[in-house]
């Protein structure tokens, strides 16, 4: 079945309402989009497999627990995931982290992909894609494919803001894979972006505009 995560913690929808603001400046946007990334990273791994192991405290030995399963890959789309990226690293600093370059065609809103540069392992891990707009899907479905294509199985979409469009183009084409959202918007509008969503996501993160 093919999963929607949203997330409903107060930190998380606080955090994203700050992030929509109009007038919030590049530098707090930055801030916000690694705070968050690493909240919902945190969800996001709930049920990651963790193995016993015995640990020596200064009074005694006693059992604790260690990450387990499949080792993480990250992976940013180019540009805006990157501030996603730097949250959950700080949080998961053994992930291998594959960058991969989508950007939207101005007319069409078709992906053009530029760079690819992935963990050579990368079929062996689960991978988490990181962008934080989800609007026609294009970009997402275009990364889910280069993973797809090095034989990753195991994959994830962490979005900070998706359109329900985007939502669909995912799951019509890879239902197995999971999407993690801070917020589940109305529509697109006839530019291609999320309805009331936040803008350009790349452009208030860099402050390209
Ligand atoms: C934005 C955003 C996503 C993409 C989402 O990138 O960061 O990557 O649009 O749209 P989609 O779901 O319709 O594909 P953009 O094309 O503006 O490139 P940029 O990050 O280089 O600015
Ligand atoms: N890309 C963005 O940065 N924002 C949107 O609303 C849609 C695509």
């Amino acid at each position: 079945m093919p999963t929607v995560h949203v997330f409903d913690h107060p930190l998380i929808r606080h955090k994203l309402t700050i992030l929509r603001d109009r007038r919030t400046g590049h530098k707090e946007f930055r801030e916000l989009t690694r705070e968050l990334a690493m909240l919902m990273a945190f969800e996001a791994t709930r049920h990651h497999p963790v193995t016993e192991i015995e640990v020596e405290t200064p009074l005694e030995r006693t059992t604790g627990w260690s990450i387990a399963g499949q080792e993480m890959a990250i992976i940013p789309i180019l540009r805006a995931g990157l501030a996603m990226e730097e949250g959950i690293t700080r949080l998961i600093p053994t992930a291998r982290v594959g960058h991969v370059g989508i950007y939207r065609e101005h007319d069409t809103l078709l992906p053009v992909g530029y760079y690819a540069k992935l963990p050579p392992d990368i079929a062996e891990r689960e991978a988490i894609i990181l962008d934080p707009m989800l609007a026609t899907g294009g970009s997402a479905a275009a990364a889910i494919e280069t993973l797809k294509q090095q034989g990753c199985r195991n994959i994830k979409v962490m979005a900070i803001i998706s359109a329900p469009e985007g939502i669909a183009k995912v799951h019509g084409s890879y239902p197995d894979v999971d999407i993690f959202t801070g917020a589940v918007d109305s529509h697109l509008n006839e530019h291609g972006y999320i309805v009331p969503g936040l803008g350009d996501a790349g452009d208030r993160l860099f402050g390209t505009k």
